[in-house]
């Protein structure tokens, strides 16, 4: 592999920092370097990074794409999304478009549970591909790091088979065992048991982390208790889906498991926002979804002010997110939860990585990994500045180019 030079560059875009979260103002301290370059080297990791004019000649072969017009950010991470199911759910869409609720959908048998019947029947082979499908749909918006979580399987080699797809696309698995009680179970405690017993030392092999859907109508705050202290005991960093539809207690049950984060908020009211604030537990917000179900956008503006840790991501699933467009997500951010285009950037990179656990990315610096979305255009906040816009010029990941609009 040679080196890869960006050039002419009308801008490089990164926030700074030694890898961990980002919260309060230093959210907003974005590092712009005007009429710049990003070198990379063979490895994959970027090399150097600058202004042009100090750019020295190399002596080695280098491949070069002309930045010009473009601006550099770096490569954009999904730490929430579902994209191991089979089938769709577009009849249940056309039912909401008319009038009815998400809630009502799952507790008549449909919802998560009916992308759980197709997901069953899909197979390992099959699931791969779907996982790798949606995967290239995500890196051509910009994602070159997503999680996967599973959920729609809610039996032993079904969950499995989802965690082995995300890792085989190249995903971060996580193991969300705990999604919907799946009709062979006589209610949750009695799922959540069977589920610690059979999937749980295998899942635990596959995943980095546990989620469970806190809800009416999913688990409520015992079982999913129980559910997440066997995860934290098999080595599992530990997520929850909570505040969603109602405030159940996630926050607090997220805060005494030390989880990871917390993902949805959408119903938290300014006690979860406070407790946030003060924790290290990650509030990640999921703007789609709640534009999709129409529920009220979560308490962003609150959460930064607050000195919470911010993430945001798409939470592609079939049902109450169907989008893969992390600069969407961006828009939203900045429309609707009152976000500024620097603290979207950070929610979507240097925070999102570290709700991954992942170190090496995040950022444009030397030698971390040379995972570069160039935009089309030449001021970086076109990203949320244009609605579903055609704004991903090219992506580079792991310092190959894997998406070019050249
Ligand atoms: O994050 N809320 C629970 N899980 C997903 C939706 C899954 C589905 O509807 O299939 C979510 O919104
Ligand atoms: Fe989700």
């Amino acid at each position: 592999m040679t080196r890869l030079l960006i050039r002419d560059l009308a801008q490089v875009v990164t926030h700074r920092g030694d890898g961990g979260p980002l919260r309060g103002r230093a959210l907003r301290e974005v590092e712009v370097v005007e009429h710049a370059y990003v070198l990379v080297d063979d490895d994959g990791r970027i090399a150097s990074m600058g202004a042009m004019r100090d750019l020295s000649p190399s002596g080695c072969d280098v491949e070069e794409i002309d930045g010009a017009g473009l601006s550099a950010i770096p490569g954009l991470i999904d730490c929430h999304t579902h994209p191991a199911f089979a089938g769709d759910r577009v009849h249940e869409f056309a039912l909401r478009a008319v009038g009815a609720t998400y809630e009502e959908l799952l507790a008549a048998g449909g919802g998560i549970l009916s992308t759980t019947r197709a997901t069953r029947a899909a197979g390992e082979q099959a699931l791969r591909e779907i996982v790798a499908r949606h995967r290239d749909a995500m890196l051509a918006h910009g994602t070159t790091t997503f999680e996967g979580k599973s959920g729609y399987g809610l039996d032993r080699d079904t969950e499995l088979a989802q965690l082995e797809a995300v890792a085989a696309a190249g995903g971060v698995p996580t193991w969300l065992g705990a999604h919907a009680v799946p009709p062979e179970h006589p209610d949750a405690d009695a799922y959540v048991d069977w589920a610690i017993a059979e999937v749980l030392p295998a899942a635990a092999e596959l995943a980095v982390a546990a989620d469970v859907f806190v809800e009416r109508g999913a688990f409520g705050i015992e079982p999913a208790r129980r559910y997440l202290r066997a995860c934290a005991a098999a080595g599992l960093a530990l997520r929850l889906h909570g505040d969603q539809l109602s405030a159940m207690g996630a926050v607090p049950l997220a805060l005494e498991l030390g989880a990871r984060s917390v993902d949805h908020l959408e119903s938290t009211g300014p006690d979860g926002v406070a407790a946030l604030g003060g924790s290290d537990v990650a509030a990640v917000l999921l703007p789609v979804a709640a534009l999709y179900l129409d529920r009220p956008m979560p308490p962003g503006r609150a959460l930064v002010d607050a000195g919470a840790i911010v993430a945001l991501a798409t939470d592609f699933n079939p049902g109450s997110a169907f989008c893969e467009s992390l600069p969407v997500v961006a828009t939203l951010a900045c429309t609707q939860l009152g976000l500024s285009t620097e603290e979207v950037l950070a929610a979507l990179t240097v925070n999102a990585a570290h709700v991954l656990g992942l170190v090496d990315r995040g950022r444009l610096e030397p030698g971390l990994r040379a995972d570069i979305v160039l935009l089309d255009a030449p001021d970086w906040r076109h990203l949320a500045y244009h609605l579903a816009g055609d704004v991903v010029h090219t992506v580079v990941r792991e310092g190959r180019v894997v998406v070019s609009r050249a």
